[in-house]
């Protein structure tokens, strides 16, 4: 199968991106060709430090490497560097409704007070997104839940064209996992776990210090029924047991099942120690490929090249049909 996924270059790699779409992709990556895109342009979307920028695309490639993705088996690319992507962003906004575009609900949460001050990219941005996946022939896109909407909207853009200009574009499926889709935010549970959030405190970034996903986790908002139970009405502590099962690999029930006995301090302490355990030999890993940064550019060249040359194929064929060339 063909399968495609961009995830956004900021400092920060939060624990729900890294499970809900990072991981994922990567056992994908073992069975499947993937196409793993540094979402530059996407991020630009709000303001972004051009020094920072250059820093975060070096280390989200060193963290997706860390991850498993193997430069060598996946086209690990940056969106920037592949022109078709605007080329074909332009192409479905023309083919897109002011009312589609209207209902996306992370531009109404992204924007949330300051909706004259936002960037007309912001609002845009999901037919961008569609592009990257249609360029390819995708046939799948793993991601968190909360990109569903946008791969709805891809699948309709994809068969509108196909419907006006005859059958160009594979319409896509979302592959969102089971567990770990939407990871909450530890200090407001009834919200995702963001990197835009004000507060450092409602997310684990997976270069977290031990002490401070210690602290993090002990301060973590749950309830105060003592027990340990899967409930979907006590979203704070599933959404522990749900970290804790995606690194065990054990069941909620199993794992609440073993703190019969205990209560929520000790499944604090056990997540924490887990967690620092889990993400010590990544943050090594992420630390040993950064030290290499000419290494790393090379790589995204390399696979930038690669991409081009498929991204060049589709937008001839999409231009031909629409009468451009
Ligand atoms: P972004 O950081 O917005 O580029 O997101 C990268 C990927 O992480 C996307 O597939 C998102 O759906 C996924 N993601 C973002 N936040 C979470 C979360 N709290 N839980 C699970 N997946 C998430
Ligand atoms: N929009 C995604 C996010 O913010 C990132 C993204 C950009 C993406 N292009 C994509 C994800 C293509 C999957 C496929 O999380």
């Amino acid at each position: 199968m063909k399968i495609l996924t961009g995830i956004q270059p900021t400092n920060i790699l939060h624990i729900g991106n890294y499970f809900g779409a990072l991981k994922p992709a990567v056992k994908l990556s073992q069975e499947n060709d993937l196409l793993m895109m540094i979402a530059d342009y996407h991020a630009i979307t709000v303001p972004q430090d051009p020094k920072q920028l250059k820093e975060n695309i070096l280390f989200a490639t060193a963290a997706y490497i860390a991850t498993g993705i193997d430069p060598k088996k996946t086209v690990l690319f940056q969106q920037s560097q592949v022109p078709e992507h605007t080329e074909l962003g332009w192409i479905l906004q023309t083919l897109t409704y002011m009312g589609e575009a209207e209902r996306m609900t992370q531009f109404k949460d992204k924007s949330g007070d300051n909706q004259k001050r936002v960037s007309v990219g912001l609002f845009t941005y999901p037919t961008l997104m569609a592009a990257d996946i249609l360029l390819y022939n995708t046939e799948a896109v793993p991601v968190g839940a909360d990109q569903k909407q946008h791969l709805e909207l891809t699948r309709d853009l994809a068969e509108r064209f196909n419907h006006q200009f005859g059958k160009t574009f594979v319409v896509p499926e979302p592959l969102i996992p089971e567990h770990g889709a939407k990871i909450l935010s530890l200090n407001d549970p009834l919200k995702k776990m963001s990197k835009s959030s004000p507060t450092a405190k409602s997310y684990v970034s997976i270069m977290d210090t031990p002490d401070v996903i210690v602290k993090k986790i002990r301060s973590a908002v749950t309830d105060s029924e003592r027990t340990i139970t899967v409930d979907d009405n006590r979203p704070g502590l599933k959404n522990l047991l749900t970290i804790l099962h995606l690194i065990t690999g054990e069941s909620l029930v199993d794992i609440a099942g073993s703190y019969e006995d205990k209560g929520m301090k000790e499944l604090k302490d056990d997540l924490a120690e887990a967690l620092v355990l889990y993400l010590g030999p990544l943050q090594a890993e992420i630390r040993g490929l950064l030290e290499n940064k000419d290494e790393l550019q090379k790589i995204i060249e390399i696979g930038s090249r690669e991409a081009h040359k498929l991204a060049n194929n589709q937008i001839k064929i999409v231009k031909n049909k629409m009468g451009l060339l």
